[in-house]
């Protein structure tokens, strides 16, 4: 250090220069600091030597007007790396520190309180710093500025900052800092902005707050905070952005926070326990341009209200119990672009207002239970069936959703009735098994790879006549248009007769579907086919080449239960309580066979009124199950033959009652709107 010094005074000595004493300490503790910076890839302080250039002229150094002291140092964004010396406290009257977006590594020097109490700007930001914040730097009174955000600082939060009563802004977001947010920090008056997104602060918000009267911003989100919302924060009638999303925050939103009219941007509750409903003193919020409640466990119905909230652009109720009628108010609010009431309880009809709206963008009203007729049109033009999923009551002219024509066909009185007789039978089919298999998973691995030991037998069981491709074409002309007899997800049914007279349905599969040939193809094919059941369709025989595959099955004279449920599409003949029980029955019967007696263990998936075949009797037959299975089967290239046969979780996920609802319940739901 000494020679270092001398080297200055000889230098100011050489060159004469007229520097006052101060400068010369000043330029020796800068000096200090660049002794310290051990990487400058961008040269940014090569500037910083003694051969000439007047240390007020040196890179992000600025002096006062008299030019004897440095009064701001920024050296933002170069990239530096090493750590912030200490010498920085012998600039008497720094500046505003800007070192912000360096690689600066190390702890925040205690020393840093030392620093002059002119300065008024401290930016330390995306540095490399830890450790914890000194709680000296309270000594900075004169500080406006505080900005530690991104950097590795952990800790508590120096409850001392307080001590600095002119700080306006305080960013601390995006570090380790841990514990309770002190409540002392409601004594900085002039606070405007609190930033400690993105730490691990724990505890509640504190009740204090109420005294940041010039409080604009708030961020606590991403942080571990729990306890409920200070109803006192509606005191803090500046406040225009409000975000305590992603804690741990319960409790109902309080009235007093709800009717902030002063929020202006935008209000973010998201990702927390709220429970309770949406206060109608939400409405007050009249400027606000956003409001975020998804993701909580809020409660009851959503207030017309909502709509004197005429600024709103962005209104998220996503995942929460919310339950009655959309209000028609929503649809009519000025500037919504986005809405999202996704995974809530809402019923009827989506508002007409909506479709209206000239200036929604992206609409979300999947999973609730709203049913009724969608057109294509208006707002709704540019949505996909993604907007409306999981709403069993929808129908309309969304691609992918159900046409409203078949739902509107008069449906007989009597299928509520039946909705009880046929979802008991099959709740206690599907949940008591699934139980059980869950437990049991392990055993049944084991017992089903044994059942694969007996595969050979089963390749040489003769029951299964050969019908080759040949065959095929023969009996189905060609597969003939006029032999086409229905189209579904997975392919197209022809009708066709074999030369030994039996009538047949072959089932093709959209070579799209089934993809690459599997190995496990065949196998599972021939697992399916020893499912064997009064109520389960059999299958003839399986023909497999690699760009064909299809299924041969008995040709069942009375058609689909679709056909006879919507006798606009198939055959016209009504069906009688009687045969509907009985129908009901068989299904269960057939489903409850798949999921528990059978060898295979097969879960449909696809359950629906069009696999649902009827035989001569009436006697109802369950088609297609395990198709969906070796669709995925033939898609996972990856799996080995066993893997698919053995991944029985898939099967538990498909088999909750809760899937197979939407197909068979539909149905019910349907009745139930048209009653
Ligand atoms: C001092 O800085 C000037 C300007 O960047 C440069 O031209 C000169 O080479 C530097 N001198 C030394 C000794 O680094
Ligand atoms: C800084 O450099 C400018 C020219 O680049 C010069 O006019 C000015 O006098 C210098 N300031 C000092 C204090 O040397
Ligand atoms: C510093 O100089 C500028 C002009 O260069 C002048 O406008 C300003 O008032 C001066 N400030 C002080 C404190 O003398
Ligand atoms: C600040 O300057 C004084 C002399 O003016 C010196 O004794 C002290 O070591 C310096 N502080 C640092 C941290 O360099
Ligand atoms: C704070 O700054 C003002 C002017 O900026 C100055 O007059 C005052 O002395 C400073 N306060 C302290 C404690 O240094
Ligand atoms: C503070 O730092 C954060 C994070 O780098 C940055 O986004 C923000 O703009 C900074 N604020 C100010 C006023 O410097
Ligand atoms: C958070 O800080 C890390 C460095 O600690 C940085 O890489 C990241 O971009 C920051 N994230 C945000 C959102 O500012
Ligand atoms: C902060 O991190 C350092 C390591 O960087 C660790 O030694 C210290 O225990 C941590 N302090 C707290 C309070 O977590
Ligand atoms: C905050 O201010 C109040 C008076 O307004 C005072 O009683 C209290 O001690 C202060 N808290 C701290 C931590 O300085
Ligand atoms: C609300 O917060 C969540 C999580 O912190 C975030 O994903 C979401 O984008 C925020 N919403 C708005 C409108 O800013
Ligand atoms: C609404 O919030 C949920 C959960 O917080 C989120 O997944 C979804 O993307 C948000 N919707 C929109 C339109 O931002
Ligand atoms: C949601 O609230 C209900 C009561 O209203 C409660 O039973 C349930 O546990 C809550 N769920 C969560 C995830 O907090």
């Amino acid at each position: 250090m000494f020679s270092f010094l001398c080297l200055i005074i000889i230098l100011f000595v050489v060159y004469g220069e007229e520097i006052s004493p101060q400068l010369v300490k000043e330029r020796i503790s800068l000096l200090s600091f660049k002794s310290d910076v051990v990487l400058d890839p961008e040269g940014a302080l090569e500037s910083w030597n003694s051969s000439g250039i007047h240390v007020c002229n040196w890179t992000g150094v600025k002096c006062n007007n008299a030019s004897d002291r440095v009064v701001q140092l920024d050296l933002s964004g170069l990239s530096l790396r090493g750590r912030i010396s200490p010498v920085l406290a012998n600039l008497s009257s720094l500046l505003e520190l800007e070192l912000a977006g360096n690689n600066l590594l190390g702890e925040i020097p205690p020393i840093i309180g030392d620093l002059s109490t002119n300065c008024v700007q401290i930016h330390l930001e995306e540095n490399i710093l830890y450790g914890s914040i000194p709680s000296s730097i309270s000594n900075l009174v004169n500080l406006t500025l505080l900005n530690l955000s991104s950097n590795l600082l952990n800790g508590t939060i120096p409850p001392e900052l307080c001590r600095m009563g002119k700080l306006e802004r305080v960013y601390l977001s995006n570090n380790s800092l841990s514990g309770e947010i002190p409540a002392a920090l409601a004594n900085i008056s002039h606070l405007g902005l609190l930033d400690l997104s993105k730490n691990k602060l724990t505890g509640s918000i504190p009740d204090s707050f109420a005294y940041l009267s010039q409080l604009r911003r708030l961020f606590l989100y991403e942080n571990q905070l729990s306890g409920t919302i200070p109803p006192s924060l509606g005191q803090c009638v500046n406040l225009e952005i409000l975000d305590l999303s992603s804690n741990d925050i319960s409790g109902t939103i309080p009235s007093e926070v709800a009717g902030l009219r002063s929020l202006k941007l935008y209000l973010n509750l998201s990702r927390n326990h709220l429970h309770g409903p949406l206060p109608l003193e939400l409405s007050k919020m009249d400027m606000v341009l956003a409001i975020d409640l998804s993701s909580n466990n809020l409660s009851g119905t959503i207030p017309p209200q909502l709509g004197s909230c005429i600024a709103l652009e962005y209104l998220n109720l996503s995942g929460n119990v919310l339950e009655g009628l959309l209000p028609a108010t929503i649809g009519q609010l000025p500037y919504l672009k986005e809405l999202d009431v996704s995974s809530n309880q809402l019923s009827g009809n989506i508002p007409q207002s909506i479709e209206e709206s000239p200036t929604f963008k992206h609409l979300n009203f999947s999973f609730n239970k709203f049913s009724g007729n969608i057109s294509n049109k208006g707002a709704f033009s540019s949505l996909t069936i993604d907007s409306f999923r999981g709403n069993d009551g929808l129908c309309g002219e969304i691609k992918g959703m159900p046409n409203c024509q078949r739902r509107n066909a008069h449906l007989s009185f009597i299928l509520p009735v039946l909705l009880s007789l046929f979802a008991t039978p099959l709740l206690c089919m599907f949940a008591y098994p699934l139980v059980l298999r869950l437990r049991f998973r392990r055993q049944m691995v084991i017992l089903n790879g044994g059942d694969l030991g007996d595969e050979d037998k089963e390749t040489k069981d003769l029951k299964h006549p050969r019908i080759s491709y040949r065959e095929l074409i023969e009996a189905t002309g060609g597969f003939s248009a006029s032999s086409l007899i229905g189209s579904g997800q997975f392919g197209h049914v022809y009708k066709g007769v074999l030369q030994d007279n039996t009538r047949i349905a072959v089932k093709v599969l959209d070579s799209k579907a089934t993809g690459e040939i599997s190995g496990s193809f065949k196998r599972e094919c021939q697992v399916l086919k020893r499912a064997k059941h009064r109520n389960l369709i059999k299958i003839i025989t399986i023909c497999s080449k690699p760009d064909f595959k299809a299924f041969v099955l008995p040709l069942m004279s009375n058609g689909s239960l679709e056909g006879h449920l919507y006798p606009s599409h198939g055959l016209n003949t009504g069906l009688d309580l009687i045969q509907l029980v009985s129908i009901c029955n068989d299904v269960a019967q057939g489903v409850a066979y798949l999921h528990h007696y059978s060898p295979v263990r097969v879960v449909h998936c696809d359950l629906k009124p069009s696999n649902i075949l009827l035989d001569e009797d009436m006697t109802a037959l369950v088609a297609d199950f395990g198709i969906a299975r070796l669709i995925k089967g033939a898609d996972d290239s990856n799996s080995t033959d066993d893997s698919v046969f053995l991944s029985s979780s898939d099967g538990l996920l498909c088999g909750s009652v809760g899937y197979i609802a939407p197909g068979m319940f539909l149905l019910f739901a349907t009745t139930w709107y048209y009653f």
